[in-house]
């Protein structure tokens, strides 16, 4: 371990405070202030934790400035190349690629974990039929807890994968469910002998009256997509399953609380504002630098959704993957004039943006929801879906950094402090004299 320190001087007491400096394997070395209240009597305060680790991980890298994303220490380049998202998912739980022995098992065990209790079937009833998909998975996938009474002491590893495996396995199955409730259409069981996204286009598209095969390039432009959205450090969702976790709450309610955070349009949400965005630009018929104008307003609320990233301060390589398939989806599929369109509204604003000071000067360029939404579509799934499918990709990255942190020894329930703006030892007033 490091013995570098960081030295601080409180200029009022002159009281001196040495920190230990922690050094990464890559990226930023990090002052751990572990012991700063005790030494100094001060909190830091970093709201939007601009400055701050929350823990350390060796899941997955990320350097902003130069665009890089790895997964256990692999290039998402790569992984988007030659991979598939089991092998990854494998990749992320266990920290190294799987031979082909320890691959087979790994498919056949989340294979075989795809279906629901039946009485969960019962639960989507209970939603109406307009219900966005996106509450009705926060609600089916919390209540997963109340069916695995056998599997819940989470302090057991063996415990803690089952749960892992169930959640991946089941997350489609949850999805393409509250898809069909939403259509009035009947659920769709998944079978055995297809791939993770073929399966997951069966339960979704297919219908009892006639037979059905899953699009092969649908079902591999869908695989590279659950890829790249499948862990992304410590973002929004995945802090908030750390948090909830660290209370020691069951994986099911974690990951619950985690789906919730993914729906702000701040966060996972965004795919799904691109597209009405994109619609709307189109359909206004206003010149595209007058979108551009508005997202430079202060004065107005209106942002390019799509755009700007909390750690990228670069192109976000997913984006440019994304960017990729969807250009090749989309001449594969001689898709409709519609979805073309989307497209080439988005690399319009992609350049007009870019050429912009304003962007340039905040390095805000396209992320990850920017096109996918565009394949998404193409694939014939409807908007409000688009969020869904980000979480179900993003539910390994979920359960790896939590199991991360219930495998850590040292792991503490999260609790941050606050600095107190409010009134204080204030005389309570009674009713008559107010
Ligand atoms: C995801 O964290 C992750 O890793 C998330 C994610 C993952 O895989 O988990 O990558 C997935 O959430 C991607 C982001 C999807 N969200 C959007 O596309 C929504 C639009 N983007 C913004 O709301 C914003 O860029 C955020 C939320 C993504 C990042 O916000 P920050 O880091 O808090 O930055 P900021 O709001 O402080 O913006 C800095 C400046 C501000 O201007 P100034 O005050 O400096 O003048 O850039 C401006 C902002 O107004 N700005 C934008 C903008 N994004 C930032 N201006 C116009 N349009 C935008 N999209």
């Amino acid at each position: 371990m490091s013995t570098e320190t960081v030295t601080i001087i409180d200029d009022t007491t002159g009281k001196k405070v040495q920190l230990p400096l922690l050094s990464p394997t890559r990226g930023p070395k990090t002052i751990d202030i572990g012991t700063l209240y005790k030494e100094l009597g001060y909190f830091t305060y970093d709201p939007g934790f601009m400055s701050t680790a929350s823990c350390s991980s060796g899941i997955t890298f990320l350097d902003g400035d130069k665009g890089v994303l790895q997964y256990r220490g692999y290039a998402i380049e790569q992984l988007a190349e030659h991979s598939s998202y089991l092998e990854v998912c494998y990749l992320l739980i266990k920290g190294d690629l799987p031979n082909r022995q320890e691959l087979d098992e790994f498919v056949h065990d989340i294979t075989h974990h795809t279906m629901l209790h039946e009485a969960l079937k019962r639960f989507f009833s209970g939603f109406r039929r307009d219900a966005h998909p996106m509450a009705i998975m926060v609600g089916v996938v919390g209540a997963l807890a109340a069916f695995y009474h056998e599997h819940m002491d989470i302090h057991n590893p063996e415990h803690r994968e089952i749960s892992a495996h169930r959640l991946i396995a089941k997350m489609p199955t949850i999805a393409a469910w509250s898809y069909r409730y939403a259509m009035g259409k009947p659920f769709i069981y998944p079978v055995n002998n297809l791939s993770y996204t073929e399966n997951f286009l069966h339960m979704m598209f297919s219908m009892p009256t006639e037979p059905f095969t899953p699009d092969p390039l649908l079902a591999k432009a869908l695989d590279l997509i659950l890829i790249l959205h499948a862990d992304h450090e410590q973002n929004a969702s995945t802090s908030t399953v750390r948090l909830a976790g660290s209370s020691d709450a069951n994986p099911f309610a974690a990951v619950a609380a985690g789906i919730a955070a993914l729906w702000g349009p701040a966060h996972g949400g965004a795919n799904e504002a691109v597209i009405r965005m994109l619609m709307d630009i189109n359909e206004s018929g206003k010149p595209l630098q007058a979108f551009v104008d508005r997202a430079k307003d202060k004065k107005d609320s209106f942002r390019l959704m799509g755009f700007g990233h909390r750690v990228y301060k670069n192109y976000d390589p997913r984006a440019t993957l994304i960017r990729d398939i969807c250009h090749q989806l989309l001449s594969d599929m001689e898709s409709s004039g519609e979805h073309q369109k989307l497209l080439d509204t988005a690399m319009a604003l992609e350049k007009v943006a870019l050429e912009d000071d304003y962007f340039v000067q905040r390095n805000l360029y396209p992320n990850v929801d920017f096109y996918s939404g565009i394949i998404f579509l193409a694939m014939g799934i409807p908007m409000n879906m688009f969020t869904v499918i980000f979480a179900m990709a993003r539910t390994v990255g979920w359960i790896t950094q939590w199991d991360e942190m219930m495998s850590d020894p040292t792991s503490k329930i999260g609790r941050p402090r606050q600095l107190y703006t409010g009134l204080i030892d204030l005389e309570y007033v009674p009713l008559e004299k107010r």
